[in-house]
């Protein structure tokens, strides 16, 4: 029964995403949540969309969800909900990350785990019943690893390869539920040269995916520049013209006229909710009270705040802040490991 109505409420959000009302409301509850379950970070990526929104934003006095209420919350919406993304911050350092992770491991809803990698090798027993592991790695090598997570100790580059390592072993073992292991860069200028070696450093590792992720400007992104066709044109026609990688690849979308798109999938299909039962509009934009609260309305991706983005979305005025959000960009080349080609395909 419980499938059924799932079925159900995927279809019809895929409908109304294509038939938005034009008062910005939605008529169904969200399929995907992304739950900020700590404001805890032992990283301070400069290119971070939380820094950029707010420079000292993890030197404040950490906050947790705590077991009991991520619970109360989760159970809300879990019987409509398809997939669920524990994030933080860095959610490996909240201090009941493997009860909540079971909790929610014990429900029929995909869970899947974004981490920066940092604390993974210590980590390892307490995820291992994960469905999917993201890590952020973001750098080849330590000089850049350090550059890019806003820290000073590299031999941490070296430990969290390892853990990736283990991650794979365990995998592979087939002993465990995880089915997915990816890593991630943030592309921009100034490292979109480094494609090739991300690519090598996937293989090596042995993880499924490498995601290539157009770094995103919110308005405030100094570390880098997010990248336009020509600067993917230079290192893009090498890449494609092999077809024997052993990692599926995700290549950054290019922003650029052809590209774009008047739509944000995560401002209709995505619940976005922190610690505090704060509510977002999208996975990029830092929750806020001003977004409504699971509290006082747990129907609060209804708030008048976030209607009025997705309004402006509907009318075709972009708000500033997703000008170069890689969200608001249609397509990217992919890499499929198993049929050994590459399409060009629209994405989320
Ligand atoms: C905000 S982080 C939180 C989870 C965890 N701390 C991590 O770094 O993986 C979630 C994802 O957003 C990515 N990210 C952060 N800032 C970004 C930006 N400006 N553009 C594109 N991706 C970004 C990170 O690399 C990470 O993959
Ligand atoms: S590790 Fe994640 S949350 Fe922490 S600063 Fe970097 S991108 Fe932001
Ligand atoms: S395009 Fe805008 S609404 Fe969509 S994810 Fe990006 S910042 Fe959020």
């Amino acid at each position: 029964m419980m499938d059924l109505k799932k079925a159900f409420n995927y279809w019809f959000v895929e409908f109304m995403k294509k038939h938005p009302l034009p008062t910005g409301s939605i008529i169904y509850q969200p399929i995907l949540m992304r739950f900020v379950i700590t404001s805890r970070c032992n990283a301070r990526c400069p290119h971070c969309y939380f820094i950029q929104q707010k420079e000292d934003f993890y030197d404040s006095e950490p906050v947790d969800i705590s077991f009991n209420d991520f619970k109360k919350i989760f159970d809300y919406y879990a019987p409509k909900l398809t997939s669920i993304t524990i994030e933080g911050g860095e959610a490996m350092l909240h201090p009941d990350i493997e009860k909540i992770i079971d909790y929610v491991t014990s429900v029929k809803v995909v869970c899947r785990f974004q981490t920066n990698g940092i604390a993974l090798l210590q980590s390892i027993p307490k995820l291992v019943k994960l469905h999917g592991i993201n890590v952020s790695l973001d750098a080849v090598e330590p000089e850049s690893y350090v550059a890019k997570k806003g820290i000073s100790n590299k031999r941490i580059f070296y430990k969290c390869l390892e853990g990736i390592n283990k991650m794979v072993e365990l995998k592979n073992s087939n002993k465990i539920a995880l089915r997915e292991i990816s890593i991630s860069f943030v592309v921009g200028k100034d490292n979109v040269h480094e494609i090739p070696k991300m690519i090598k450093l996937g293989e090596r590792l042995g993880v499924d995916t490498v995601n290539l992720q157009s770094v995103a400007d919110l308005g405030s992104l100094k570390s880098t520049t997010p990248i336009f066709k020509t600067d993917l044109n230079e290192v893009i026609k090498d890449i494609l013209a092999r077809e024997d990688y052993k990692v599926s690849i995700n290549m950054p979308k290019e922003f650029s006229k052809e590209n774009e798109r008047f739509f944000c999938n995560s401002l209709f299909n995505q619940i976005n909710l922190d610690y505090k039962g704060d509510f977002s509009p999208c996975c990029h934009v830092m929750t806020d009270a001003k977004y409504g609260n699971f509290y006082d309305s747990p129907e609060s991706y209804n708030s008048p705040a976030i209607k009025q983005i997705r309004k402006s979305f509907i009318q075709k005025r972009i708000p500033d802040f997703c000008k170069l959000c890689s969200r608001r960009y249609r397509c990217r080349w992919k890499f499929d490991r198993h049929a050994k080609k590459w399409i060009y395909k629209e994405t989320s």
